[in-house]
């Protein structure tokens, strides 16, 4: 995508970039540069054109779009295919037709707003325009079905980091809420379509509040952006930029084993549940205990009251904080 690679070397370069440097570089004539250069500035793309020097560009819109993302991504796999819809009913629904339809692993499906976007447990996703960060990543990882469920924590671990690299203080709720100043600022829903010993595809759609101010009523006391815990707005392509590239070097990480071992000390650094009481809401029973971190396998390990070491399933259960959210 032309557009995408110009904004890219304008944006590298920081400096003037002459129009036969564009045109030679991508291969296109004048014309064609300049009506580029102007479909970006009718974007909002504020770029300086001078007589003798070039194009500089100065400042970029806040945009969920092909461009803006893609002149971003550093990845090789991850991103490679970028589906970028200005709104969707939901970015899991759309990932999973493409992948039916024969997506490759590393499809990014990325929109501004969401219809009907969807939360765990049957929930919805509050979805507004304009603000934040919708995406579902497609995979097709050759392992076994009960070891994908793990890369939830994986997107997790790659949120949290791309989130503390902006100097906010995010940890994760076990298994993939991503929590600053007590509240959620992300969740994140994996869906998979398998069989028994065989995956076809996994999902992994995410959600971030990022430059929300306002919150429905409902979710108001647990739900926060970073805009409000950071007093200042978040160039939201920049931010999904970083945590698909995070998330490329942990899934590499991961896949080696197709565990957690070698993220374990990362995520348990992270985990705010650890060492805090919690309840579990098992199925086969209620119980309270301490969480203690979690293991290879991705379990929340929780401490009986009578010393006895439990490994929760997040697909099972739910943990609830005893003091709040957490
Ligand atoms: C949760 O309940 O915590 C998970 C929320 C996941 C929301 C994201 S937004 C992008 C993707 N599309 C959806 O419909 N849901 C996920």
């Amino acid at each position: 995508m032309k557009k995408a690679e110009i904004l890219k070397l304008l944006r590298e370069s920081g400096d003037y970039l002459s129009g036969q440097e564009l045109c030679s570089r991508f291969g296109v004539s004048r014309t064609a540069v300049w009506k580029i250069i102007n479909q970006l500035k009718d974007e909002g793309y504020e770029i300086e054109a001078v007589q003798n020097k070039g194009y500089r560009l100065q400042s970029s819109p806040d945009l969920l779009e092909e461009g803006e993302i893609a002149s971003r991504l550093g990845t090789g796999r991850m991103g490679n295919n970028l589906i970028c819809l200005p709104s969707t009913g939901s970015t899991n629904v759309d990932a999973k037709k493409a992948a039916e339809e024969g997506a490759a692993e590393g499809t990014l499906v990325v929109t501004d707003c969401q219809e009907a976007g969807r939360g765990r447990r049957g929930r919805a996703w509050s979805s507004p325009a304009g603000c934040n960060i919708y995406f579902t990543l497609l995979l097709r990882p050759p392992c076994r079905p009960e070891q994908a469920c793990m890369l939830t924590l994986v997107m997790a671990l790659a949120v949290a980091k791309a989130v503390r690299e902006l100097g906010l203080d995010a940890g994760i709720k076990w298994p993939n809420d991503i929590v600053l100043s007590g509240k959620k600022v992300c969740g994140i829903l994996t869906e998979m379509s398998a069989e028994t010993d065989y995956i076809h595809y996994v999902v992994i759609g995410t959600g971030i509040n990022v430059n929300q101010e306002e919150f429905p009523e409902e979710i108001g006391k647990t739900a926060t952006s970073l805009k409000r815990e950071k007093g200042e707005g978040v160039a939201r392509a920049t931010l999904l930029a970083s945590i698909i590239g995070h998330f490329e070097r942990a899934y590499e990480v991961f896949s080696a084993s197709w565990d957690l071992r070698s993220l374990l000390p990362a995520y348990q650094e992270l985990l705010l549940n650890k060492d805090r009481p919690v309840r579990v809401l098992d199925p086969g029973g209620e119980f309270q205990g301490t969480a203690r971190g979690i293991n290879e396998s991705g379990e929340l390990l929780v401490e009986r009251e009578d010393g006895t070491l439990e490994a929760v399933y997040a697909g099972e259960v739910s943990v609830r904080g005893i003091y709040g959210y957490v």
